[in-house]
């Protein structure tokens, strides 16, 4: 089993929508029972809420569902994930915060699965914008999630060798 961890600010619009696109092309691929997937806030404000309803109008004009309600990110969360991936800089360094003075080998941005990606790219905060914000974040995290489950498959086919 392998299991990532989508990390935002709030877990309403970014994470949710990663772990939503990419759920749906794990389901597509035959990959259900091998991956497990889940998202968290690096921040509390919107802890047990559904996703912003814009996230979720976004998402289902493409056929996919946003799962879950928010929580936030715990430092012991890093050792229930072989991925932890952040949607910006802000959240990559709040994590690293937490992990101290361990170390995370699967803590990277998102974005860099996405080999058309420039580096150091993030997935902008969409909250405080307009409705092409959510769109954007659906493609970004689209692309990525394809990259993810590249390496992912690769993996899997490693361990059962
Ligand atoms: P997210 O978006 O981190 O993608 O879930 C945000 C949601 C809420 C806030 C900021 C970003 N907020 O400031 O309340």
């Amino acid at each position: 089993m392998i299991r990532i961890c989508f990390v935002c600010l709030g877990n309403i619009c970014r994470s949710p929508t990663a772990h939503g696109i990419t759920l749906h092309h794990i389901k597509k691929r035959g990959l259900g029972n091998d991956v497990e997937l889940d998202s968290a806030g690096t921040g509390a404000y919107h802890v047990g809420q559904r996703p912003d309803q814009r996230s979720i109008l976004a998402a289902r004009r493409r056929g996919i569902d946003l799962p879950g309600v928010a929580r936030q990110f715990l430092a012991s969360d890093f050792d229930n994930f072989d991925y932890v991936l952040a949607m910006d800089e802000e959240n990559l360094e709040n994590l690293k915060k937490l992990l101290g003075n361990r170390q995370h080998p699967g803590l990277r941005l998102f974005r860099t699965f996405d080999p058309s990606a420039p580096p150091n790219a993030s997935v902008p905060d969409p909250y405080f914008g307009g409705e092409h914000g959510f769109e954007e974040v659906l493609d970004q995290c689209e692309r990525a999630a394809l990259g993810l489950l590249q390496e992912i498959e690769a993996e899997l086919a490693r361990r059962r060798r």
